[in-house]
């Protein structure tokens, strides 16, 4: 059975309904998934066990967004920084992150997601490599939701990796230093081709970035949550969508400037009547 086949309460197809009449939903979601640890503590467990309930959420957020139709979905989910954690602990995200694609692939691919990969890719175990280049290159021809996998990842070494690269085309004489644009740097990121972020949902309540797409998210619109990962459920995520659409996106703009174009057709209580009703 596909997703697409599931039953969903009336009121979460109401909602759903709402949310993209609105002609405003985000193209592209990016997710600081944040909070596992807290969460594990809270209930005095062990970390891991919060990185555990975690990934449960990870699989939910895919299967409403590509429910809902979204382009791109890009998961924050191990830092270039994080290898700095205790051994056991990196070790245990890295057998979590082969056993979900060992598990999920089948189920993926059967709904159409492609997946992805962007960060320092070459530093994760073999094993994960392995199964990871054996899921992208499996779901590759799929033209559904793009999941990617920000792993080993932080943006300045993306940045500075780019650079590096631009250097050596213009040494090359690939390119050169007058045509340099905002559109080279883009496209020689490991985010090209895939559109800015339209909003970056964080959860557990902390207000950075943490080194995740600090050129993307030039633009983007931040949603931050108290809510620790492993609590963000559906609800949570519509919550953070309803947020988002209801927004106003200026770009530098005037608001009179925008508005004629954004003609709104549902105010803002139909989508906050429903919310309420799925809580
Ligand atoms: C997010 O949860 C998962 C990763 C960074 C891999 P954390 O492990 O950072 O949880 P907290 O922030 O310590 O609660
Ligand atoms: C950001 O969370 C990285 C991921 C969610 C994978 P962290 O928990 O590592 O961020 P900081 O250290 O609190 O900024
Ligand atoms: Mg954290």
């Amino acid at each position: 059975m596909t997703w697409s086949e599931e039953l969903v309460s009336v009121q979460e197809q109401e909602l759903q309904r709402e949310l993209m009449s609105t002609g405003r939903m985000p193209r592209h979601v990016a997710v600081i998934m944040d909070g596992n640890g807290r969460w594990a503590e809270e209930r005095g467990k062990p970390r891991f066990e919060g990185h555990r309930e975690g990934m449960e959420r990870v699989r939910s957020t895919v299967k409403t967004c590509s429910k809902l139709g979204m382009s791109y979905l890009t998961l924050y989910a191990f830092s270039i920084e994080n290898w700095k954690r205790p051994m056991p602990e990196v070790r245990f995200l890295m057998s979590l992150l082969e056993s979900y694609l060992v598990r999920e692939v089948d189920e993926l691919h059967a709904n159409n997601v492609r997946i992805n990969a962007i960060g320092k890719i070459n530093a994760l175990p073999k094993s994960v490599q392995k199964v990871l280049q054996g899921a992208i290159e499996r779901t590759k021809n799929n033209e559904g939701l793009t999941l990617t996998l920000a792993l080993s990842y932080g943006s300045r070494w993306d940045i500075q990796r780019a650079v590096q690269v631009i250097a050596m085309d213009v040494r090359r004489g690939k390119l050169s230093p007058e045509d340099l644009s905002e559109d080279t740097i883009t496209n020689y990121l490991q985010t090209a081709g895939m559109p800015d972020p339209d909003l970056i949902i964080r959860t557990s309540g902390e207000m950075r970035l943490s080194n995740f797409l600090l050129w993307e998210a030039a633009y983007a619109e931040l949603y931050v949550t108290e809510t620790l990962w492993p609590e963000f459920n559906e609800q949570e995520l519509y919550k953070g969508l309803a947020s988002y659409v209801l927004r106003e996106r200026r770009f530098g703009k005037t608001s009179a400037q925008i508005a004629p174009q954004q003609e709104q057709a549902q105010p803002r209580s139909t989508l906050e009547r429903i919310l309420n009703a799925l809580k």
